[in-house]
C-alpha cells in the first residue's frame, strides 16, 4: 500500500471519528474485570491490553514473532489477508494452536466501502470461508483495511468490527524506538494496539511492548478476552472503536 494512501485514510478515519465523538468508549470501560471469564484466577488482574496485527501472515515476519510471544507467554490477535494465508496454513495453525486469535482483514486488502454487495462478499466471505475450511469454526471478527466502511459494510459484516485505539503508524517509518515509545506512552487499560507483522521492525517493536508494558502490570490478552474479561458479547456489524479521552464528552 502506498503511504499516501495510508495517510489519506488516516486523515479520513479521524474525521469519522471526530463526528462521531457521542460514540461512547469501549463497551467494556464501565464494567468491571472478571478474571474468571478468561482462565480464573491464574489469569492476574488488569490492566489489559491487546495487541493486533494486520496485514499478514508473512513466514519470515510473522514466525519471529510467535517465537517471541510463545517465550512471553503472550496473545494476541492477527486480522489475516486471505491472500496471505495461502502458503501460509500451518502458521495459521501453529498461531491457532498457541492460544492466539485470528480475525478478517479481507481477501485481497480491499476498502470494505468501496465494494458492492459481490464485491464485499468476494473480499470477506471467501476470507471466511478459506479460514474456516483451515480451522474448522466459522466465528472469525472484522477489521477493515484502512479502518474504512460504511454503513452496508456492517449490515453485511456479519462479525463484530473492530477497530484500534493505539496506532504508532509504525508502516510510516519502520523506527522501532519511535513507536515503542509513541505506544508505551499512550496504552491504558482497555486498549487496543495496531501494529503490522509484515516488517522486522515491527515485530521487534511489539516484544519490546510486550516487555515494558509486563514490566509496569500490563496483561495482554485477545481481543475476544478483552471483552470476555468484562464480561461483554460482541454483535456482528457493530464497530467497536475507542475514542481519544478529549472527545468523550
Ligand atoms: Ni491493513
Amino acid at each position: 500500500m502506498s503511504n499516501w494512501k495510508k495517510r489519506l485514510a488516516a486523515g479520513v478515519l479521524a474525521f469519522i471519528t471526530l463526528a462521531l465523538a457521542a460514540v461512547p468508549y469501549w463497551p467494556w470501560e464501565e464494567a468491571p474485570a472478571d478474571r474468571e471469564a478468561i482462565g480464573g484466577a491464574k489469569i492476574p488482574a488488569g490492566p489489559y491490553v491487546a495487541l493486533t496485527f494486520d496485514d499478514g501472515p508473512r513466514a519470515a515476519t510473522t514466525t519471529v514473532l510467535l517465537d517471541g510471544l510463545a517465550q512471553r507467554g503472550v496473545h494476541a490477535t492477527f486480522f489475516v489477508i486471505g491472500e496471505n494465508v495461502e502458503g501460509n496454513e500451518l502458521l495459521l495453525q501453529r498461531m491457532e494452536g498457541e492460544g492466539h486469535q485470528i480475525g478478517m482483514h479481507t481477501y485481497h486488502h480491499k476498502s470494505l466501502d468501496q465494494l458492492n454487495a459481490a464485491g464485499f462478499y468476494a473480499e470477506v466471505d471467501s476470507l471466511r470461508a478459506t479460514l474456516t475450511a483451515l480451522l474448522g469454526r466459522e466465528e472469525f471478527m472484522l477489521r477493515p483495511p484502512y479502518g474504512m466502511m460504511n454503513a452496508a459494510t456492517q449490515a453485511r459484516a456479519a462479525a463484530p468490527i473492530v477497530l484500534w485505539s493505539v496506532d504508532p503508524e509504525d508502516w510510516s517509518d519502520r523506527d522501532t524506538a519511535r513507536q515503542v515509545e509513541v505506544i508505551t506512552e499512550n496504552t491504558q487499560d482497555g486498549d487496543i494496539i495496531l501494529l503490522h507483522d509484515i516488517y522486522p521492525a515491527s515485530v521487534e517493536t511489539a516484544l519490546q511492548v510486550v516487555d515494558t508494558l509486563m514490566a509496569k502490570g500490563f496483561h495482554f490478552v485477545t481481543v475476544e478476552e478483552l471483552f470476555a474479561v468484562r464480561g461483554k458479547t460482541p454483535e456482528n456489524g457493530t464497530v467497536y472503536r475507542r475514542l481519544p479521552p478529549s472527545s468523550a464528552g
